[in-house]
């Protein structure tokens, strides 16, 4: 089913401790997997297009592409048994956002982060009554997605990490419904050199004092299983290195409810695909060499699932 607002779905793993994947899609193809281990585990689900993902599903024209994207997410989840939300995932401007609640979204993030502190705020607001208004949720973010290295100075670590008492602040008087606070995590393949550090007891310290469904960005695991079948099959993604289980489930249980993943479903399918290609030379029908590529997303969602704690919990 779909869900209008996300809310719904982040506000009951709030109650209960558990997290919810979203996971980033520009096509088809992710779509039908991720709803697809949705069902088999029986678990809520939210899809995300970042403005990038709507340009490219609009051939150019980010408001057409958000109208083909949430089209097809509501068609998917019309007759799925489970409840799926659509996200606008890190938009940075007023017409992001008002495209994205134009073609029906549940929920959209305002990404003001690398702004100045008044200025996130002011604009997060005014996406607040806009969005509200529309009966749909926001999320925003709070500091800057790096990884922690050891060789950081504290006063280093505090400047691009989330400062509790700002995020408190920033709720109040902002009225968003998630919060994204940066704790040591970037986006893609190469999130740390050494070992994967999260600065929990920050994110604890947000939690007691914003009580809201919590974001983690950057919370790919980067499996090792799909980067070296990648680099066997001619990639070269050398010293990939993501989030690990044992550090995500950590961060549900210190209040993680939202965990965004894009890039561990880029990997898994691009590792497929270059095997199914380089096994059926002969083969040149696109759906034949998507599907086992479509199998591995689902996998990879499904384990997810079941490290964050939402099976069941449709
Ligand atoms: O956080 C960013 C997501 O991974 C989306 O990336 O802008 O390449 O679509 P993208
Ligand atoms: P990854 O690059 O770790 O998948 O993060 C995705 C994300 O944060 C999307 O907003
Ligand atoms: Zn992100």
């Amino acid at each position: 089913m779909y869900v209008k607002n996300t809310k719904e779905i982040l506000e009951k793993a709030n109650e209960g401790y558990y997290g919810v994947g979203a996971f980033n899609i520009n096509n088809l193809e992710f779509l039908q997997s991720i709803i697809d281990a949705a069902v088999e585990k029986n678990s809520p689900v939210i899809i995300e297009t970042s403005e990038g993902a709507m340009s490219y599903a609009g051939d150019g024209d980010f408001r057409k592409g958000a109208k083909v994207l949430a089209d097809m997410v509501k068609s998917f989840a019309e007759s799925a048994p489970v409840p799926v939300a659509l996200h606008l995932d890190h938009g940075h401007d007023i017409e992001h956002v008002v495209a994205a609640i134009q073609a029906g979204y549940s929920s959209v993030m305002i990404d003001a982060s690398a702004k100045p502190y008044k200025e996130n705020m002011e604009l997060t607001s005014e996406v607040v009554k806009i969005a509200h208004a529309a009966g749909i949720s926001v999320e925003a973010e709070l500091g800057r997605l790096v990884g922690i290295e050891d060789n950081v100075s504290v006063s280093e670590r505090d400047a691009t990490l989330i400062d509790p008492d700002e995020a408190k602040d920033f709720v109040e008087h902002t009225g968003i419904d998630f919060l994204a606070p940066a704790i040591g995590t970037s986006h893609g393949a190469f999130k740390f050199k050494g070992e994967a550090k999260l600065d929990f007891e920050r994110l604890k310290k947000v939690k007691e004092l914003t009580k809201l469904p919590l974001v983690l960005h950057g919370a790919s695991t980067v499996l090792p299983r799909y980067v070296e079948l990648a680099n066997e099959y001619g990639a070269d993604i050398q010293g990939a290195k993501g989030v690990p289980y044992d550090v995500l489930k950590e961060a549900v249980k210190y209040g993680i409810n939202k965990v965004n993943t894009d890039t561990d479903l880029r990997v898994a399918f691009i590792a497929e695909l270059r095997k199914v290609l380089h096994d059926n030379k002969a083969q040149i029908d696109p759906r034949k060499l998507f599907k086992p590529a479509m199998q591995a997303i689902k996998e990879v969602v499904m384990e997810r699932m079941e490290v964050l704690g939402s099976v069941g919990k449709a």
